[in-house]
């Protein structure tokens, strides 16, 4: 093995370890670290694998990312492309696809899946650029980008590519903060072309239902009272804003794609 390989491989080694220790409050020493820190081994062994894998050794390959599953019950594909710098906190759950790529300086913590969302050969797990943060259970799915810097929330879904300094929440998953500004949740109802903060037509359909009851409910309460109904509470019927919204949200994934 030459020199040059060897000191960039301990090198790759030294950043590792400096990235589990700045990230985890809780590391105390280099030999903890070492001895005790699936995450750490799970990409170690990745490491190897990915080397057998390039250069076109696929089984041995396979064989080493399982015994590094069985041992730290991180799963990581041995054609994953990974960054320096990457850390997986507590690890046990992480599931990371064949064609994923990961940046410099990315964390996830467990329970984590960076997965496809089909069957189809080809790039269909997601690209992390550096600095990504994705927090426990979180799953990431298709050939999407997350953007340097973003923030993935823990039990989060995301299926839509996330911009750069931006942190998204819940399933599927929705920008809380984009562009490291945060956004005012009326903001993100109301149809625009940027992808990323499309309406919500399930929750205006039942806003408008909701609406369209009362509304109802006070004509039937005059009907039988024999007065003349209440003029309409609401925005104006709302119908037409909802069937637009629908067709927006349907239209939004295949301009995308
Ligand atoms: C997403 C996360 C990074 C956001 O942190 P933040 O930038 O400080 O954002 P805030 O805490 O101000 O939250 C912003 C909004 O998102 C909501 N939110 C935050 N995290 C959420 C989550 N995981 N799921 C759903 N909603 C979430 C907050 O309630 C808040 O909503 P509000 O504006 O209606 O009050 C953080 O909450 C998170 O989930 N980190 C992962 C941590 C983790 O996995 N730890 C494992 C340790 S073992």
């Amino acid at each position: 093995m030459s020199t040059g390989l060897l000191s960039r491989m301990r090198a790759a080694l030294r950043r590792d370890l400096d990235a589990a220790r700045e990230r985890d409050p809780a590391a105390r020493s280099t030999t903890e670290l070492v001895l005790t820190y699936p995450g750490l081994h799970a990409v170690w062994m990745h490491r190897a694998a990915h080397g057998l894998n390039s250069r076109g050794w696929q089984l041995p390959a396979r064989v080493v990312s399982q015994v590094s599953r069985f041992a730290t019950g991180i799963e990581i594909h041995p054609g994953a492309t990974i960054g320096p710098g990457f850390f997986i906190d507590h690890g046990m759950g992480v599931v990371i696809g064949e064609t994923a790529e990961i940046g410099e300086d990315v964390t996830v913590y467990q329970g984590v899946t960076l997965g496809g969302t089909g069957k189809h050969a080809g790039k269909r797990h997601p690209t992390l650029r550096d600095g990504v943060i994705v927090g426990a259970g979180a799953s990431v799915l298709g050939p999407l980008e997350i953007g340097e810097g973003a923030k993935i929330g823990a039990g989060s879904i995301v299926v839509k590519d996330v911009p750069p300094n931006s942190t998204v929440v819940g399933n599927p998953g929705k920008p809380v903060v984009v562009d490291g500004q945060r956004v005012d949740p009326e903001k993100i109802h109301h149809p625009d072309l940027d992808h990323t903060r499309l309406p919500d037509p399930v929750a205006d359909a039942l806003d408008c239902l909701i609406e369209r009851v009362e509304e109802l409910e006070a004509e039937i309460a005059a009907l039988r009272a024999g007065v003349e109904p209440p003029p309409s509470m609401g925005d104006g019927d709302c119908r037409e804003r909802v069937k637009a919204g629908i067709r927006e949200a349907r239209r939004a994934p295949r301009d995308a794609a």
